[in-house]
């Protein structure tokens, strides 16, 4: 097939799993360090980049979470969600659902309430001036201490007008979901939607983990479920949405090559997959590119590529009228280059 770049670019499409932290770019970090006096060992953003060297989700953690040491006032935070929300309008994303991670920031002295303003002014901006809807997510970090998470959980109940959800995010081997079950029976006692990163770099337990103990509604990566037919089986069964980041996947070597990523056989076994971009400053890609090279190295076709989007809109935590709205949208713009969506 003869796919166009221009297909990809121009379809509406929702981004669901895209770590606010993680689209740090190096000319902003560098400007960051400066204006909040904190020392760093580049000066230059060829240095910085350089520096992005990683060959696991640990070293790459490492290397996220130095990064995050510059975000420290609240138009810092504004800044960073500020930038994203424009190259998501530039790349026709209409609506966007993301993560931060407030215990990476609280951890260091700075407060809860100074990260969550900053990010949730832009996307309040975001929605008047460039028309793109959001949901924030707040996750934990799996490896920090439960106490830690509790703490972040209470502060985010105090905040229910702006923070939708709570995720479970960083290092997945040796925490798997189960440890998290109070906090997620609390979390959903308290009315947050829930979704977990499970099956990225850990086994298939760990999705089964966080559908049958946290109660999840969506699961984050989630691509080990390839190693388990009958988990597929199940996943395809209870339309469970996942949020797949291919050009992650390739990065941090959970697949060696993107020609052997398993979203194609996923959207085939009838899977609610979706694409994003997850880190995009630190993995070379936004997420136009990761389906842009999903679909060429997997053969993807239009149609799958048409279904792809639809899905993103479908497993979003859209409320009804906004979700019809956009899938419209998809549709008309689907239409008018008379695409098979089958
Ligand atoms: N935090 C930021 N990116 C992450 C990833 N890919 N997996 C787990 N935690 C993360
Ligand atoms: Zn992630």
């Amino acid at each position: 097939m003869n796919l166009d770049r221009k297909f990809i670019d121009s379809l509406p499409k929702a981004e669901l799993h895209l770590h606010l932290e993680g689209t740090l770019e190096p000319a902003h970090f560098l400007a960051l360090a400066k204006r909040n006096n904190i020392e760093i060992p580049y000066r230059t953003v060829a240095d910085v980049k350089r520096a992005y060297r990683f060959g696991n989700l640990q070293e790459f953690l490492d290397i996220y979470y130095r990064g995050s040491r510059v975000l420290v006032q609240e138009r810092d935070f504004f800044e960073l969600t500020w930038a994203y929300l424009e190259r998501a309008r530039a790349e026709n994303i209409r609506h966007v659902e993301v993560f931060f991670d407030p215990q990476a920031h609280t951890s260091r002295g700075v407060h809860f309430d100074t990260v969550l303003s900053g990010i949730a002014e832009a996307l309040e901006k975001g929605a008047r001036e460039l028309g793109i809807s959001s949901r924030l997510i707040m996750c934990f970090l799996r490896d920090l201490n439960l106490a830690s998470a509790f703490e972040a959980l209470e502060q985010a109940c105090e905040h229910k007008d702006r923070i939708s959800a709570v995720g479970l995010d960083s290092a997945e081997a040796g925490y798997p979901p189960g440890k998290f079950k109070d906090l997620f029976d609390l979390a959903k006692a308290e009315g947050f939607r829930t979704v977990a990163h499970a099956g990225e770099d850990g086994p298939p337990s760990n999705i089964l983990e966080a559908i049958d103990i946290l109660g999840i509604e969506r699961i984050d990566h989630g691509i080990a479920c390839i190693e388990d037919d009958g988990l597929m089986t199940r996943l395809a069964e209870m339309k469970m949405p996942l949020t797949v980041c291919p050009l992650s996947n390739v990065k941090l070597g959970m697949v060696e090559r993107m020609q052997d990523h398993p979203l194609r056989a996923m959207l085939e076994s009838g899977l609610m997959v979706t694409v994003n971009s997850d880190d995009p400053a630190y993995f070379g890609g936004y997420l136009n590119e990761n389906y842009w090279l999903a679909a060429t190295a997997l053969n993807l076709s239009q149609a799958q590529i048409y279904r792809l989007a639809r899905n993103s809109f479908q497993a979003s935590f859209l409320d009804h009228a906004r979700k019809a709205e956009l899938l419209s949208e998809l549709d008309a713009h689907a239409g008018n280059r008379s695409i098979g969506t089958g």
